[in-house]
């Protein structure tokens, strides 16, 4: 196999995890029981492993991580909770066979013995699963609240934009070549994603369903470090201003209250960055002397 077809072969497997993560958090956004949520949260962080791992292999072996999903292999029907981890079920099934096909394929002992790894998994969460679908009873109907579609709408596009952001901080992390740099992009990244899972579980919660479909991310610019975090600055700035606004225009007590937290941590990402900006700028002058 040659080496552009296992980064190929690699990068698939990045959007096949990319699609697992977000159909499982889907899911614990709108599912109400306690147990079957945290343990969907719980397989969803290890498909962040995999992914991770995964697009670690892409980068080691020189290849772009992109952060594409695939998109037919995202099931986002909502009928029943037993609907829901039947399609799980079948999402496991499609990682162990497309894995168990490649280790085939695959000559390289890294790459094989990763996807060993991330086999196991996979079949212990099939087990998981399964495990779950026996014990779960059909949640109760829902409860008939009047779902409140404007606040629904504002939380989506906020969502949306925390999903962008995350994706930017990922490819960031995975291709910097700075250490502190890429230390600091996975930090906002996580902390985006506790942001992700706060407002999609508020939508939930105001019995909206979460916007979860495709966000692109833009095409590299190819941008020097320096100009790189500067746009990121920018990105939080606008970010922070757009939690203002809808907080000053929220009638929700509870949402303006989420909002303002994460409005804070917006200024603190931003604080980071020009700190981070400022030893980079000195770290350059001092170079050049
Ligand atoms: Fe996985
Ligand atoms: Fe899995
Ligand atoms: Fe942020």
């Amino acid at each position: 196999m040659k080496r552009s077809e296992l980064i190929g072969l690699l990068l698939h497997n990045v959007a096949l995890e990319h699609s697992a993560i977000i159909q499982y958090i889907y899911q614990a956004f709108l599912i109400k029981d306690e147990k079957v949520r945290s343990e969907i949260e719980k397989i969803a962080r290890e498909e962040m492993r995999h992914m991770k791992w995964f697009a670690q292999k892409v980068v080691q072996l020189g290849g772009e991580v992109d952060l594409k999903r695939a998109e037919d292999a995202i099931d986002f029907s909502r009928e029943s909770l037993k609907s829901m981890i039947e399609a799980d079920i079948s999402a496991e099934d499609l990682a162990i066979e497309t894995y168990s096909k490649q280790i085939e394929l695959v000559k390289e002992d890294s790459v094989k013995r990763l996807l060993e790894r991330v086999i196991k998994d996979e079949m212990s969460h099939k087990e998981e699963f399964k495990g779950l679908l026996e014990e779960v009873t059909e949640e109760k109907a829902k409860e008939n609240t009047e779902t409140d579609e404007e606040t629904v709408k504002v939380l989506n596009e906020l969502l949306r934009e925390e999903y962008a952001i995350i994706l930017r901080y990922l490819k960031a992390f995975f291709h910097s070549k700075n250490c502190e740099y890429k230390d600091l992009m996975l930090d906002l990244a996580i902390e985006s994603m506790v942001h992700m899972g706060d407002l999609g579980e508020k939508i939930g919660e105001l019995g909206g369903v979460p916007d979860l479909s495709k966000v692109d991310l833009p095409k590299e610019e190819g941008l020097s470090l320096p100009d790189q975090v500067k746009e990121d600055i920018l990105k939080e700035v606008a970010s922070r201003e757009r939690y203002i606004k809808e907080g000053e225009v929220s009638k929700r007590e509870d949402v303006r209250k989420l909002l303002e937290k994460i409005k804070h941590q917006e200024e603190y990402h931003r604080r980071r960055l020009s700190e981070f900006l400022e030893r980079v700028h000195r770290f350059t002058v001092g170079d050049l002397r």
